[in-house]
C-alpha cells in the first residue's frame, strides 16, 4: 500500500519537507527527549562559548528520522554560526569540497549528513580540514609537484549517520563529540505531537495525542506524518478535534496498528513465521520477500522491531521472538522457544 508505506519511509515529499522545517525547533530548549544528548550538547556549546572557541566537531548517529539534521540546525542557532548543508554523495570530488571550505568563516557550522557515503579522496581532505583546519592543494604534476598548506578558518563539522559502522575510524576518530540518538518513548512523542499541533493550529486531546505517539515507532518525523494524516482525517470524519478515538479510526484507516506496524513489517513477520518457520533468516531474504531494499529494511524497520522485542540478529541471521508470534496471531512453535533458549543461554 503506497499510503503507509509513505508514512513511515525515510524519504520525503516536497510538501513534507516545507513542514517539516516549520515542525524543526530552533534552540536546545525546545528540543523534546533525548535527554542526555541535549545535556552533552548544552554542556560543550556552553563551554565553547565560554571560551570563545568552536565547538569541537560532532558526530550524531541514528535511525532517520530521530532529529539530527535539527539538531545541527539547533547547533548553529545556538553558536550563532551559519549553517551550511550537504551530504555524502552530494560531494563527488574534492573540489567540490575545495569550494564548500572556502565558503567557511570562523564559527561557521558545516553539516554533512550520511557522512558514511563520502568517498575515500575528499576523506582524506577531510582529515587535515577537521584536525589542523588547514587545506592541501597539490600545485603541478610529477616529480615537479609541491603541495601548499592553506589554513581555514576554525569552523565545526556536523556530521550524521544511521550507520556509524560504515564510516572509517581514521573518520570517527576526528570528531570529539559522538552522539548516539536513540529511538523517543510514548511520552517524549505525545509532547512532539502536542507542539506541532499548536504550530499547525490543529486542535487535540492528550489521549489523542498519546494514541498517535504510542503508533509512531519511536520516531518524531513519523509522529508528525501521522499527526497531518489523521488531522485530514478528522476534519473530514468529525469536527476537527483529534480525540482517541479519531486518532484510533484515523490510524487504523491507514494500516497502522495499535504497536505502529504497517504492512510491510507485517509482511516480513508473516514471512518469518510461515515461510521460514522462525528460523534465522538472512537480511538480503527478508528484503525480498517484503519487496523492500535491505537497506530500508536494515535502517528504518529493524531498530524499531528489535525494539519491541519481536526480532533479534544472531550469528546465524535474524530469528523472531516469541512477543511476534502473539502479536501477529500465532502460536509460538515449541521447537522454536527451546531453541531460542539455548541460544540466549549460551
Ligand atoms: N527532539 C525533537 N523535538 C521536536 N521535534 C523533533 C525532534 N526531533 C525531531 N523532530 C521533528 O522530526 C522531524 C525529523 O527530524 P530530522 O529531520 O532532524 O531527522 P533526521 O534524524 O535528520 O532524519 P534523517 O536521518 O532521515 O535525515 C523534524 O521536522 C522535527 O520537526
Ligand atoms: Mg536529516
Amino acid at each position: 500500500m503506497e499510503f503507509d508505506e509513505r508514512i513511515i519511509s525515510s524519504s520525503f515529499q516536497e510538501e513534507d519537507e516545507k513542514i517539516e522545517y516549520s515542525l524543526r525547533p530552533k534552540f536546545l530548549a525546545e528540543y523534546i527527549g533525548q535527554s542526555g544528548v541535549k545535556e552533552h550538547i548544552g554542556v560543550y556549546i556552553k563551554a565553547a562559548k565560554l571560551r570563545g572557541e568552536a565547538l569541537d566537531h560532532v558526530l550524531l548517529y541514528g535511525p532517520p528520522g530521530l532529529g539530527k539534521t535539527t539538531l545541527a540546525s539547533i547547533i548553529s542557532n545556538e553558536m550563532g554560526g551559519k549553517l551550511s548543508v550537504t551530504s555524502g554523495p552530494a560531494i563527488t570530488h574534492s573540489r567540490d569540497l575545495a569550494a564548500i571550505l572556502s565558503n567557511i568563516n570562523e564559527g561557521d557550522i558545516l553539516f554533512i549528513d550520511e557522512i558514511h557515503r563520502l568517498n575515500a579522496s575528499v576523506e582524506e581532505i577531510l582529515y587535515p580540514a577537521m584536525e589542523d583546519f588547514a587545506y592541501d592543494i597539490v600545485i603541478g604534476k610529477g616529480p615537479g609537484a609541491r603541495s601548499i598548506r592553506m589554513d581555514l578558518p576554525k569552523f565545526t563539522l556536523v556530521g550524521a549517520t544511521t550507520r556509524l559502522g560504515l564510516l572509517t575510524s581514521p573518520l570517527r576518530d576526528r570528531f570529539g563529540i559522538k552522539e548516539q540518538l536513540e529511538l523517543y518513548s510514548p511520552e517524549d512523542l505525545k509532547e512532539i505531537i502536542v507542539r506541532s499541533a499548536g504550530i499547525l493550529g490543529v486542535e487535540i486531546t492528550e489521549d489523542g495525542a498519546l494514541e498517535i505517539a504510542s503508533r509512531s515507532r519511536g520516531t518524531p518525523r513519523v509522529a508528525n506524518r501521522l499527526l497531518k494524516r489523521v488531522r485530514d482525517f478528522a476534519q473530514v470524519k468529525g469536527s476537527g478535534l483529534i480525540d482517541c478515538e479519531t486518532a484510533m479510526r484515523g490510524l487504523d484507516m491507514l494500516g497502522v496498528d495499535e504497536l505502529g506496524l504497517d504492512s510491510v513489517d507485517r509482511r516480513m513477520l508473516e514471512a518469518m513465521i510461515v515461510k521460514f518457520r522462525g528460523r534465522p533468516v538472512g537480511l538480503d531474504t527478508i528484503a525480498a520477500s517484503t519487496g523492500e531494499d535491505a537497506t530500508t529494511i536494515e535502517d528504518v524497520y529493524e531498530p524499531y522491531l528489535m525494539q519491541l522485542g519481536f526480532i533479534a540478529r544472531t550469528p546465524r541471521g535474524r530469528i523472531l521472538l516469541p512477543g511476534a508470534y502473539e502479536h501477529m496471531g500465532y502460536p509460538v512453535p515449541a521447537e522454536q522457544l527451546n531453541d531460542q533458549q539455548s541460544f540466549f543461554n549460551k
